[in-house]
Order: structure tokens, then C-alpha cells, then sequence
């Protein structure tokens, strides 16, 4: 089988924006790694190089760490008011809005995307996540505390806690959703007015750079962000140890998230974590199958099954396990494999060479160990890293396919009698990132909501994001959550002040 070939011209300005090496922003300034070093960015579809940018390593990451701590302590960050911040973010959510062609089809172009998803998911999502931070940043409030201090009877005290940023913030992000991870952690970062130092993916540096110009279009002042390009052994490492530096946000595997704990000993710096997942879709007797065989479909098909909350097992009650295990099979033959930038393009390749040999081993595992593939199971194409959208059947639960995140477009689909084998079932994995429920009784969904260990449930969807939404994981799938209100407490700390009357 082949893969798709008639593609969407390049923007005029996506073009100039590849046409030479990329530098990246320390201070306000578009700078070199120290060394002088640069490492190319790839086109997924076609394996050709994009461009190059800055190998950044330990003494760039120091530079730009010393340019947020001075942006925290002195600019006029510091002292701008909570209504000019929320501006300055609306602003930036503006120029994105404005640039959505571009950033959806750097987004195609670095990680394989189709552009008619980045162009209606991935940028508008980014654009109202930071509309969102922005009405925050002037909500961010302490609270009164009436107190009785026992010890000293007779006096009066006057006590309130103020909410006050964190810091300097280091974040490091992946590479599935590579602007809106970033949108996901500057937002409210910014919004609680840390500074930061943001660490893109090595596979997919672009959108970030590009947010970066915007940025400074924006007017943020200098050192506020700083993008600091590099790989994760060498600048991610740096930034994840350095002393100076009070949080670290990361998103990515949990093997790394692991790395990063260990290197955050060092100042004891706060630590927030988006892992991995091996989230169930749980199709109950009940369930409308029109809406429920698409709609599991893609909880593990979009993005091509590169989302950490991906639902890459499938739970199907016993007597429709054969209907809705077909219907998966029929929806992955129709979905339209080839490159992002081809407008037809459903599914786009595998972000790169290592994921693609990692995602294919992962199934020649499945296969050796007894599971069989009802559709896909292959590359697709000879060029790019295609992946064959598969299903595969008589999997059991100790097989690598079913414990370990595969990060691709492959699920594992088992038959179960009732609630009480699913509901372990289900929660049999290190990881509780995210699960969905499909039934027409809602009743019992939401009785079966509170028994899954999971960070998000979804009831009748899968795949909803929204910037009011918290998200992240119970047990190895992380610590904390993003969006939401909740997330503000990962970037502020709280002082409590006493004043005796
Ligand atoms: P990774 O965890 O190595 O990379 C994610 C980010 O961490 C990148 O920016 C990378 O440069 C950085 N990084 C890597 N090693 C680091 C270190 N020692 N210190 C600091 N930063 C470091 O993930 P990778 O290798 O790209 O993908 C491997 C697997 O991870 C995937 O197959 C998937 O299972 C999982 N993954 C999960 C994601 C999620 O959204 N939760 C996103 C990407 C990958
Ligand atoms: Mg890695």
C-alpha cells in the first residue's frame, strides 16, 4: 500500500521561517548555542531535513536561567500589574490566532500531523488556552484566616495568606502536541507572573520557536521566556538539575519523569509531571454502537495514537465484542494514511525513525506473544514512518502490548462478562492518566467513573480537552494537573502573614 503525495503549498512564510538555520530566544535575543553547534529537524513524511537550529547545552541553559532569574528580581515583570499581564497573554493568544495557518502547517511540516487537524485542533486549543490564563492572571487571590492562637489569649491578630509565583520555572515538553504543550505550560506560568525557561522537543523545535517571535511581538519583556533548543540528555538534563531554578514542569515519558525527580533532588526544586498512559475505552451492553464504534476508533486513532491519554485498551462487553471489534476494523481501513501537509491526509506518520521502530517492535512483540491483528499490524509505504492503524485481538494482560504504552496507533481489544472483571481490569496498569465509558446508562456511568483510577474520565467521548478541564494522572502517570485552577497551584506559593494588633 501506498501513501498519500498531493500536498497543500507551503506558506510563503513558513517557507522564509525554514529557509535558514533557526536561532533561539535567551534574553529577547535570537541567539546560538555557545558551542555554535545546530542539529537538524526532520520532515516525518519524507525523513528530509527542515532545517537546523541551536544545540543548546549545560552553559546555554545557564545563560537563559540567569535571564529569567533577572526577569523575576528586577524587570518590569516584576512590578507590571496583574491586568497589564492578562493583557500582554490575550495579545499573544491574538498573533497566534492570526498566524494559524502557519503554525498548523509547521506543526504538519516538524511532527507529521495532518494540517486540517492542526489548523481546527491543535492552534485553536493553544489560542484559548492562553485566553483563558490571561482572565486568571488577575484572580489569583489569597485568602483572610480568622485565628485563635491558644497561647496567647487576649490578642488580636490580623492574618491572610498571599498566593505569590514560584519562580523561575524550567519546562520541558514533547513532542505530540508541540504548541500546545507549550501553550499548556507557559500559560500559566505566566499568568501567576513566574518567569520561564522552555525546553521543546529535539523533534519538533519549530512552533516553539515561532512562538517565541511572537513573544517578542507581543512586547513580553526580555527574559520573561526564554527557549532554549537542545536534546533531553544535555539541555533538558541541565535544566531539570539546575540550582537555580524553583520548578520544574515536564511532560513526557515516565522513564523521564523519573530522571527528572532524581535531578530535581538536588535544590529539592517543585516537580509537576505528565507521563505516559494506557488508558481503557469500556464499551458496556448498553452502548449505542453508531456513536460508540467511532468513537473509540478515535480515542486511539487521533494523532495517529501519539496522546499520553490515548484509549489503547478496549474493554467490549462479551455479546458485542465481535460487532464493535469489526466496526473498529472497518473504521482503521477507511481512515486516509499519508503525509500532514496533503489536505485528504486523516493520519500522518510517526514523529520520527525511533518511534516508528519503537511502535512496530511493540507489535511484532504482541504477535510473538500470541495476539492477532484483525486490521494493520505493518509500515505503510516505503518512505516516512507510516504506521498501518491496527487492532489486535486475543491479547491478555501480562503482554507487553497490553501493560506498556505503545504511543501509536495500536489497540489491544478484549471481551469482558460484567463490572466486576472490567472495573480491576481496567485499573490493572501502573499508569491512570485517563479512561472512557460508553453506555446509554448514565446512572451506572458515573457509579463506574468513581471506581476507575484514572485522572480524567470520559463518559460517551474521549479526547476532550478543554482549557477549564484539569488533566493529569493518578499513580505513574504523574504528579499534579494542568488547566483548569488547579493548575495555578503548581506555579504559586503561598506565604501566610501574621500581624499581631
Ligand atoms: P522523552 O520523555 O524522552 O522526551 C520528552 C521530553 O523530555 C523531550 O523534550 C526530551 O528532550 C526531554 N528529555 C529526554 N531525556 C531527558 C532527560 N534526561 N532530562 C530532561 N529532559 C529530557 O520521550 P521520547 O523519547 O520522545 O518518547 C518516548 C516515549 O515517551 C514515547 O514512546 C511515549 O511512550 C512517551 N511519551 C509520552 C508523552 C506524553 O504526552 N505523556 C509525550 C512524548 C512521549
Ligand atoms: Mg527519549
Amino acid at each position: 500500500m501506498s501513501v498519500a503525495t498531493t500536498e497543500t503549498p507551503i506558506a510563503s512564510s513558513v517557507q522564509a521561517f525554514l529557509a535558514s538555520p533557526r536561532k533561539m530566544l535567551i534574553n529577547g535575543q535570537w541567539v546560538e548555542a555557545c558551542t555554535g553547534r545546530t542539529f537538524p529537524t526532520f520532515n516525518p513524511a519524507t525523513g528530509d531535513v527542515l532545517t537546523h537550529v541551536p544545540d543548546g547545552q549545560h552553559a546555554d541553559i545557564d545563560r537563559a536561567v540567569k535571564a529569567a532569574r533577572e526577569a523575576f528580581e528586577r524587570g518590569p515583570w516584576r512590578t507590571m500589574t496583574p491586568s497589564d499581564r492578562g493583557k500582554l497573554i490575550w495579545k499573544l493568544a491574538d498573533l497566534i490566532e492570526a498566524h494559524t495557518e502557519e503554525f498548523a502547517q509547521l506543526e504538519s511540516l516538524d511532527n507529521g500531523k495532518p494540517v486540517t487537524v492542526a489548523r481546527v485542533a491543535d492552534v485553536p486549543l493553544a489560542v484559548d488556552l492562553f485566553r483563558y490564563m490571561a482572565g486568571w492572571a488577575t484572580k489569583i487571590e489569597g485568602n483572610t484566616i480568622p485565628l485563635s492562637v491558644p497561647y496567647t489569649p487576649g490578642a488580636t491578630y490580623h492574618a491572610y495568606t498571599l498566593r505569590e509565583p514560584v519562580g523561575v520555572v524550567g519546562q520541558i515538553i514533547p513532542w505530540n502536541f508541540p504548541l500546545l504543550m507549550a501553550a499548556w505550560k507557559l500559560g500559566p506560568a505566566l499568568a501567576t507572573g513566574c518567569t520561564v525557561v522552555l525546553k521543546p522537543a529535539e523533534q519538533t523545535p519549530l512552533s516553539a520557536l515561532r512562538l517565541g517571535e511572537l513573544l517578542c511581538e507581543a512586547d513580553f519583556p526580555p527574559g520573561v521566556v526564554n527557549i532554549v533548543t537542545g536534546f533531553g540528555e544535555t539541555a533538558g538534563a541541565a535544566l531539570a538539575a539546575h540550582p537555580d531554578v524553583e520548578k520544574v514542569a515536564f511532560t513526557g515519558s515516565t522513564e523521564v519523569g523519573k530522571l527528572i525527580v532524581q535531578a530535581a533532588a538536588g535544590n529539592l526544586k517543585k516537580v509537576s509531571l505528565e507521563l505516559g498512559g494506557k488508558s481503557p475505552s469500556i464499551v458496556l451492553p448498553d452502548a449505542d454502537l453508531e456513536t460508540s464504534i467511532p468513537g473509540v476508533s478515535n480515542a486511539i486513532f487521533f494523532n495517529h495514537g501519539q496522546c499520553c491519554c490515548a484509549g489503547s485498551r478496549l474493554y467490549v462487553e462479551k455479546s458485542l465484542f465481535d460487532k464493535v471489534v469489526s466496526g473498529v476494523a472497518e473504521q482503521a481501513k477507511k481512515i486516509k494514511v499519508g503525509a500532514g501537509m496533503d489536505p485528504t491526509t486523516e493520519m500522518g506518520p510517526l514523529v520520527s525513525e525511533e518511534q516508528h521502530q519503537r511502535v512496530l517492535g511493540y507489535i511484532e512483540s504482541g504477535f510473538q506473544e500470541g495476539a492477532k491483528a484483525v486490521v494493520g499490524g505493518h509500515r505503510r509505504g516505503e518512505k516516512g514512518y507510516f504506521v498501518e492503524p491496527t487492532v489486535l485481538i486475543d491479547t491478555t494482560s501480562t503482554m507487553k502490548v497490553v501493560q506498556e504504552e505503545i504511543f501509536g496507533p495500536v489497540v489491544c481489544a478484549e471481551p469482558f462478562t460484567d463490572l466486576e472483571e472490567v472495573i480491576p481490569k481496567a485499573n490493572d496498569s501502573i499508569y491512570g492518566l485517563a479512561a472512557s465509558i460508553w453506555t446509554k446508562d448514565f446512572s451506572k456511568a458515573h457509579r463506574l467513573a468513581a471506581q476507575l483510577r484514572a485522572g480524567t474520565v470520559w463518559i460517551n467521548c474521549h479526547n476532550i480537552f478543554d482549557a477549564a478541564l484539569p488533566f493529569g494522572g493518578y499513580k505513574q502517570s504523574g504528579w499534579g494537573r494542568e488547566m483548569g485552577h488547579d493548575v495555578l497551584e503548581l506555579y504559586t506559593e503561598v506565604k501566610a502573614v501574621c500581624a499581631k494588633l
